[in-house]
């Protein structure tokens, strides 16, 4: 063989190689993150949300296992009024981040007490938790709003942590499963697959939260798994394998080991547990 056309071939042998590194380079950039997010809901004064933070970053520190990891983080939920703190306290951690409870989907104006996306996005935080239970239920959050928000979210590069979740009556009355598929084919499958992939989803049975009455893990793995079937189907089996899903509800520092042993379980959004520095370092620790 001329020695041209032996150049030309090796030439493509090593582009097809190249090619083949980079797309699995890019594989592992989409390979789901393991995340631990600790909502505060309304909870603590300025002075103890920097002790917390303090406390949790001295924490941390201790563990350079846990700030090291590629494909972990760790994301903390204050209420508004700190974020920027918090921002100031955890920003050179490479892992952790902080988060808002709640958006506005407008951009500016006339909607008095309200915060916008890009507020939040100018005070440090990098995710916002979107269509919490207490969000839909004493504030009349619908559906519709909720896409709005998580639009505006992606809009500005933010990440939402979107929560879905059946009371308990739809549980007894085995309607769990078409509420959860009701509540994201209404707020979150009209966005675009690369909209999408910027989601993280936490699965919030509305039973479990603050009641002490976890999910098992069973019942978990077994919504995780179908959240993850409706995912496959509208997108695609490679989307479904990177979206991070969540759980939370009464997730502490007992039940987090197993719950997060379940194949579907990513990490958890943690309530009440997440203002315990100890048992939220546990946590962390329990999804590795
Ligand atoms: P608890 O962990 O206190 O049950 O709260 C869960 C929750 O609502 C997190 O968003």
């Amino acid at each position: 063989m001329p020695l041209k056309w032996k150049i030309i071939l090796i030439n493509l042998f090593e582009k097809r190689i190249f090619v083949h590194y980079y797309l699995l380079l890019l594989k592992k950039d989409f390979m789901r993150k393991k995340i631990i997010a600790g909502n505060w809901k309304m909870n603590k004064t300025l002075p103890e949300a920097i002790l917390l933070v303090n406390e949790i970053c001295q924490e941390l520190k201790a563990r350079p296992e846990l700030i090291n990891i590629k494909d972990l983080e760790i994301v903390l939920a204050p209420p508004f009024v700190y974020l920027n703190e918090c921002y100031k306290l955890i920003h050179e951690f490479p892992n952790v981040f902080v988060a808002s409870q709640n958006c506005y989907p407008e951009e500016s104006g006339a909607f008095t007490g309200e915060v916008s996306v890009n507020m939040i996005k100018s005070v440090g935080a990098k995710y916002i938790i979107i269509g919490h239970s207490e969000r839909r239920s004493y504030f009349k959050e619908d559906y519709l709003f909720l896409a709005r928000k998580v639009l505006a979210a992606l809009k500005h590069d933010m990440k939402p942590i979107f929560c879905i979740g059946e009371v308990l009556n739809e549980r007894e009355a085995s309607q769990h499963f078409e509420v959860i598929r009701t509540q994201l084919q209404e707020s979150l499958f009209q966005l675009n697959v690369v909209d999408f992939e910027q989601v993280i989803i936490a699965y919030e049975p509305v039973w479990a939260i603050g009641t002490g009455r976890t999910a098992s893990p069973q019942q978990a793995q077994e919504m995780h798994a179908y959240i993850r079937s409706l995912i496959a189907e509208k997108y695609g089996d490679e989307t479904s394998q990177n979206i991070s899903l969540l759980y939370g509800g009464s997730c502490n520092a007992q039940n987090a080991r197993e719950l997060f042993s379940m194949p579907d379980v990513d990490g958890g959004l943690i309530g009440g547990a997440s203002l315990k520095v100890q048992d939220f370092i546990t946590i962390i620790e329990s999804v590795i």
